[in-house]
């Protein structure tokens, strides 16, 4: 991944929460190539990991992702921010940022010979890769319905630029309207299997896809997901002990924090990526004692099987959990 110095040149508020950001490069120069659902990682001043912002585009011109002289991002100001999205809402523009990227881990497949509409579903601000992935099918002339669903309309960002690149492909929902809720068992018994699912947004709605894309028989690889959000408790989760048997260290992980973040404290170093349970990075073998699995990676198999666990976002329901590690 390159580094990148860039300049904020513009800022929009696009509802009372979300605000779009345009970057460019410092030097002034084009900035590298981006494929659609790839994000910049940002570095935020006092916070050690970086931040992931996935690039918004509503342009349907192909150079826009080839040669691009300006990246988007577009931020929702969480109110329970860990520091980075209360940061990226203090911007100016004129401000700088350093940054890396961009990276994809959410791309769109190759297109295929007579290729029904690739299906685009997104919650809240999960809607920024998804819009890019809307411009590049449009750019590619494939394809694409979208599905767009926030709390209410007023909640939705970029309505006028969706609307001018999707128009007909695009359709809205809103929680606070009876008619317009989605209703995601409905939209999927309205199409086909051979269809690719591609969904971004909250955990409850990605959850709901892929469960109910399994139970309609969906292959695993036409379903393609990316969650915002990193590793939350949940009510009732309890603390455990850990033992690191290849170390031989015994860690306590308490109830709000992830086996990840009581290993880095520890001095350790373990591999990750995501931190969502997506990428598969900090895959450990369990000696002794029962996963809680949370993540996204391992097949329903290996999570019956009990011998695989990521550490970044799965816990233990027992009260004891041994790693080789
Ligand atoms: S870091 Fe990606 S699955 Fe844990």
């Amino acid at each position: 991944m390159q580094a990148l110095e860039l300049v904020v040149s513009d800022i929009r508020a696009e509802t009372p929460l979300v605000r779009s950001l345009t970057l460019r490069a410092a030097d002034g120069g084009t900035l590298p190539a981006f494929t659609a659902g790839a994000h910049l990682q940002v570095s935020i001043p006092g916070l050690t990991d970086r931040r992931c912002y996935s690039l918004v585009s509503f342009d349907r011109a192909p150079e826009s992702f080839v040669a691009p002289d300006a990246y988007r991002l577009g931020v929702r100001l969480e109110a329970e921010s860990g520091g980075g999205s209360r940061y990226m809402h203090t911007l100016k523009p004129g401000d700088r940022l350093t940054a890396r990227g961009p990276k994809n881990d959410f791309p769109l497949h190759p297109a295929e010979p007579d290729e029904l509409p690739v299906v685009l579903l997104a919650g809240g601000i999960g809607i920024t890769p998804i819009a890019a992935m809307a411009a590049a099918l449009a750019a590619a002339k494939r394809p694409y319905a979208l599905h767009y669903s926030g709390r209410s309309l007023d909640q939705l960002a970029f309505l006028a630029e969706l609307d001018r690149l999707a128009g007909p492909a695009l359709t809205l929902h809103a929680d606070d309207q009876a008619a317009m809720r989605l209703d995601v068992g409905r939209l999927l018994d309205g199409l086909d299997r051979r269809q690719h699912l591609y969904v971004c947004g909250p955990k409850g709605m990605i959850d709901a896809v892929i469960e109910g894309a399994k139970a309609r028989g969906w292959a695993d690889q036409r379903v393609h997901f990316e969650l915002f959000t990193a590793a939350a408790p949940q009510a009732g989760d309890r603390p455990f002990e850990l033992e690191l048997r290849q170390s031989g260290l015994l860690l306590q992980v308490p109830a709000d924090k992830t086996m990840l973040e009581v290993m880095e404290a520890a001095g350790c170093d373990p591999m990750y990526d995501c931190k969502r349970g997506e990428c598969g990075v900090c895959t450990a073998t369990v000696l002794e004692g029962e996963p809680d699995h949370r993540d996204y990676f391992l097949s329903d198999a290996e999570k019956a099987g009990g011998k695989l666990i990521q550490i970044c976002i799965s816990r233990a329901k027992s009260a004891r959990l041994v790693l080789d590690l």
